[in-house]
């Protein structure tokens, strides 16, 4: 594509950002509950819409939280049965995929949710294991790291399948956006996370999750990064272990081999779970098991 061509689509893929939806005001409330841990699930309640906030409840009533004979009818009352951890990954999953439930194409978007969504099982189970502070953070930046990708597929369609076309040839996927685009779908989604006024340590964790050219957390960067790799088959559970203490990231030191066994087991159960948390929270049944290579 000639030069002109090209600073033509950067200046339209900018554009699209800012036309992007917002995510729900209670995203960013979850999140400042670290800080603010008073937050009551009344408070919470106030930032939902009705439509999100029956979604949610749906979602808690369903068989997955075990909730087939009960009606969980707010979001306190949901605190109280499936414990406040899994209320706010529901309102996060909720509040993500309620966001863009009506993308032009829902149905080929399906393996990229279902990759994020795993992403943030795994990244939130790395993140209790590496103890870092917030746990909604990396759940959120595994949620949202290839978003950059969904505005290429929907509204970049020639460039997408140009795209397509070269890592189908074996090129590298950032390789291949930063010869059509001259961006990465690592750097579209760091402009829209600012742009959600996400914290700069989750921006800079999904602007750098192929890159690792993080500046402010490396922290989160990594375990956005192993989570994600760790996914795409790339990295295996011991050699994961072990990348991390190269990286001077180490697991309680109290841990035996059975225990490692444990965290093994528990990943494998979060990517099994993610395709039904996938299914609730988009109301639909993915058909596929098809995986992207983001
Ligand atoms: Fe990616
Ligand atoms: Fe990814």
């Amino acid at each position: 594509m000639p030069p002109a061509k090209k600073k033509m689509v950067i200046d339209q893929v900018i554009q699209q950002i800012e036309h992007l939806p917002t995510l729900p005001h209670v995203v960013m409330r979850v999140l400042s509950m670290a800080e603010s841990p008073k937050i009551s699930a009344i408070e919470l309640s106030k930032t939902m819409d009705q439509t999100l906030a029956a979604k949610v409840l749906k979602m808690a009533n369903s068989a997955y939280y075990g909730g087939r004979e009960r009606n969980i009818n707010s979001i306190q009352h949901a605190i109280m049965i499936v414990g406040f951890e899994a209320v706010k990954e529901i309102i996060l999953t909720t509040s993500f995929f309620h966001t863009f439930h009506d993308a032009r194409d829902v149905q080929a978007l399906q393996p990229l949710w279902q990759h994020s969504m795993e992403c943030a099982l795994i990244g939130k189970r790395l993140a209790w294991m590496y103890r870092y502070d917030s746990l909604d953070e990396a759940y959120l930046s595994g949620l949202t790291h290839d978003i950059g990708r969904l505005v290429i597929q929907q509204y970049f369609s020639d460039q997408y399948w140009e795209i397509e076309e070269k890592t189908k040839a074996g090129k590298d996927l950032v390789e291949a956006e930063k010869e059509v685009l001259e961006m990465t779908h690592a750097d579209i989604g760091g402009k829209i996370a600012e742009r959600w006024r996400f914290p700069a340590n989750l921006v800079d964790s999904i602007a750098h999750h192929h890159d690792r050219g993080w500046t402010v957390n490396p922290v989160l960067g990594k375990i956005l990064y192993y989570a994600d790799q760790f996914i795409l088959g790339r990295l295996v559970f011991p050699s994961m272990l072990e990348a991390f203490s190269q990286e001077g990231m180490n697991y309680p030191a109290t841990w035996d081999a059975s225990d490692l066994a444990s965290v093994e087991q528990i990943l494998q159960e979060e990517m099994g779970k993610a395709q039904s948390m996938f299914s609730l929270a988009t109301d639909k049944s993915p058909k596929t098991n098809s995986s992207p290579s983001a």
